[in-house]
């Protein structure tokens, strides 16, 4: 395994990234406790899984798809107008977590990814809560 390989080509690529925002929101749309962050979401979520897959793209060390559509992500920004807090946090990471088994990937990259998307996800909270 080269040390320059980007975790963009070591997931697998394009087809891998598209693999996984599509099972991502099969498993929020068929997922009856995710349904708070489903029903945040547009009824068509083709756009949002688009928007997804160009940000991962981007995000895993691959080609900047999402920015060289829309710019800077300011991801925090764009999630504001939606009241993000540990359940929602949770039930995202839930999602992709089962998304990103479905890929059979190594275990300790696995987790590594899913150590970074649990950092993004943090980050996205802002809703006051007494609890962490
Ligand atoms: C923490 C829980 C999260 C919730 C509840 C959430 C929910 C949402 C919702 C409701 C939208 C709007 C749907 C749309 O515009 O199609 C959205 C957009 C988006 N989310 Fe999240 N999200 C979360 C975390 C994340 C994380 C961790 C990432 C990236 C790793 C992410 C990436 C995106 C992207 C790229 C968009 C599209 C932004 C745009 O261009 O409008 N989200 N999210």
């Amino acid at each position: 395994m080269s040390e320059l390989e980007t975790p963009y080509i070591r997931i697998g690529g394009e087809q891998a990234v598209r693999q996984l925002t599509k099972t991502f929101y099969q498993i929020m749309s068929e997922t009856a406790q995710t349904k708070l962050i489903r029903d945040m979401h547009p009824d068509d979520i083709a756009v949002s899984e688009e928007k997804l897959y160009l940000f991962l793209t981007g995000w895993l060390g691959g080609p900047q798809l999402y920015t060289d559509k829309y710019g800077h992500p300011r991801l925090r920004g764009r999630h504001l107008p939606f009241s993000i807090g540990l359940e929602e946090r949770d039930q995202w990471l839930y999602c992709m977590a089962q998304a990103l088994a479905t890929l059979h990937l190594d275990t300790l990259f696995a987790e590594q990814l899913m150590g970074s998307f649990a950092q993004t996800a943090n980050f996205m909270r802002n809703r006051e809560e007494t609890t962490s």
